[in-house]
């Protein structure tokens, strides 16, 4: 564990109007290598959790950038770890062909899933073959419902979601400023067209609800370019209602 961090854990209670919430303190590392462990540390031991529990660990991975060297860093110590127990979703996924360089899943299976020992049943992808986004969301939540063995337009409870902070709007996995996703709040899918920043494709996304209700959310961020997002703290990322998420910078 590192010792010089300590984390920030929110003193709001769930369910406080998010307005009247202080202004969210991140906890800021020396680089990306501090930011990546700090954040492997958590899902070690989240998933420790799970296992000790008898249990399934739930982890929802974002795309981007940020969270590449964290991705690595799980499949460096796979024999350190026990994955027989763990289930992969998405937070979020371009409506591109897996052939496509800006398929997310394609870029976590290079970085990460093609390296630890993983049975295709504990992976749980965006079908991006299919006829429209909204049929892709669609099949991504009845897959959800399924894994976790709940009512149609249940809610999962994620162990952990690691997600990121979008420069420019604050958006996080396909959850844009202004769009209509970030008004569904009675099922964990949504799509949506795309935010203002690059790829301009059509996403499917995990809504608020899902985010609000796992046990843990990570948020990664990296870069002077994210410095003002976290000073206004209005995108998608800051509307996140859990009081156990956590923000790690490395800028
Ligand atoms: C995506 C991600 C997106 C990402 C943020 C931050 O599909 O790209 O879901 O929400 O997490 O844009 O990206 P960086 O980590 O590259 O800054």
């Amino acid at each position: 564990m590192i010792k010089n961090i300590e984390s920030i854990q929110r003193n709001d209670q769930q369910g406080v109007n998010r307005t009247d919430w202080e202004k969210i303190t991140p906890i800021i590392t020396k680089d990306m290598e501090e930011l990546s462990l700090f954040a492997y540390e958590k899902v070690i031991t989240s998933a420790a959790k799970a296992k000790a529990e008898n249990r399934n660990f739930y982890i929802a991975l974002s795309g981007g950038s940020t969270p590449k060297r964290l991705y690595e860093m799980l499949g460096e110590n796979k024999e350190k770890i026990d994955f027989s127990h763990w289930h992969i979703f998405l937070a979020d996924e371009r409506c591109v062909p897996e052939t496509s360089k800006d398929n997310t899943y394609a870029w976590i299976n290079d970085v990460l899933l093609s390296k630890i020992p993983l049975n295709q049943s504990q992976i749980h992808k965006v079908n991006t073959s299919l006829e429209s986004p909204e049929v892709m969301a669609i099949n991504y939540q009845k897959e959800i419902e399924i894994v976790f063995k709940l009512d149609s337009n249940g809610i999962p409870e994620f162990d952990i979601i690691i997600a990121g902070v979008g420069q420019n709007d604050g958006h996080t996995a396909s959850l844009f400023p202004g769009k209509p996703a970030l008004n569904i709040h009675d099922r964990s899918v949504a799509f949506s067209k795309p935010g203002i920043n690059p790829p301009h494709v059509d996403r499917v996304t995990l809504t608020y609800p899902v985010f609000n209700q796992a046990k843990e959310v990570i948020f990664l961020a990296s870069g002077e370019n994210k410095r003002s997002v976290f000073e206004s703290q209005t995108g998608p990322a800051f509307m996140v209602n859990n009081p156990n998420r956590i923000y790690i910078i490395a800028y």
